[in-house]
């Protein structure tokens, strides 16, 4: 079983994916972490984010790349892993990656924002996770609290807005629903009513 699992930016995808891998027993790939890994590198090269040369390299040598580097999760990492997304060769070189991650034989959930569209066009349930942007940027903006780092609501939206709409404007595999995707709207759901109401999905396909 294949689950694709795509949306804008802190809709709550990564944790709901989470959870259903573990409640089906399927392998999970969140394929934001490899952007950001590629995203990372260039950073720690001092590279310009505009580098797709030297992205796509980074692409093809992912190993090298730790994909659990907790400064994978900065804003800084997020903002630069959507300009490098945006280029058709970087995505390229991380294609076959995510495809071969789906194959796993026990089955995989995937989550990101072509996942339904491009890499897994036919998975076996496709869901689209989204939230109101005011949502997102409230629980990003706790989130961040959380972890003592200084920001504002209203900085938060700001860069939640500017990604989504690079996101979804760019030319090569832009963030959208596929036509046969579920749509699940969080933006009233706390994680456990986003897991029930998945799950019913999922079980019904
Ligand atoms: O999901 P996450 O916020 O970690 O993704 C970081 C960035 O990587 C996104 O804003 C998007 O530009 C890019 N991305 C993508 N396609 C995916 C996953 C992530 O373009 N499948």
């Amino acid at each position: 079983m294949i689950i694709a699992i795509d949306g804008p930016a802190a809709a709550g995808k990564g944790t709901l994916a989470r959870r259903i891998a573990q409640i089906y027993n399927l392998n999970y790939l969140d394929t934001g972490s490899l952007y950001r890994a590629v995203a990372l590198k260039l950073l720690r090269l001092g590279s310009d984010p505009t580098n797709f040369e030297l992205a796509v390299k980074a692409a093809g040598s992912l190993d090298d790349i730790a994909l659990d580097d907790p400064a994978l999760r900065n804003e800084e990492t997020a903002e630069i892993a959507a300009i490098v997304a945006a280029n058709q060769a970087v995505r390229a070189a991380l294609l076959q990656y995510q495809r071969d991650f789906a194959q796993t034989p026990t089955g995989a959930v995937l989550d990101g924002r072509d996942i339904g569209t491009v890499v897994c066009p036919d998975a076996d349930v496709k869901l689209f996770v989204t939230a109101s942007a005011e949502v997102r940027a409230r629980r990003r903006f706790d989130e961040l609290a959380a972890k003592g780092i200084q920001t504002t609501y209203d900085a938060v939206l700001k860069d939640l807005e500017a990604r989504d709409a690079r996101d979804q404007g760019r030319g090569t595999a832009p963030l959208k629903k596929a036509d046969d995707a579920h749509l699940l709207d969080t933006s009233k759901l706390d994680i456990e009513a986003a897991v029930t109401a998945a799950c019913k999905i999922i079980d019904a396909a």
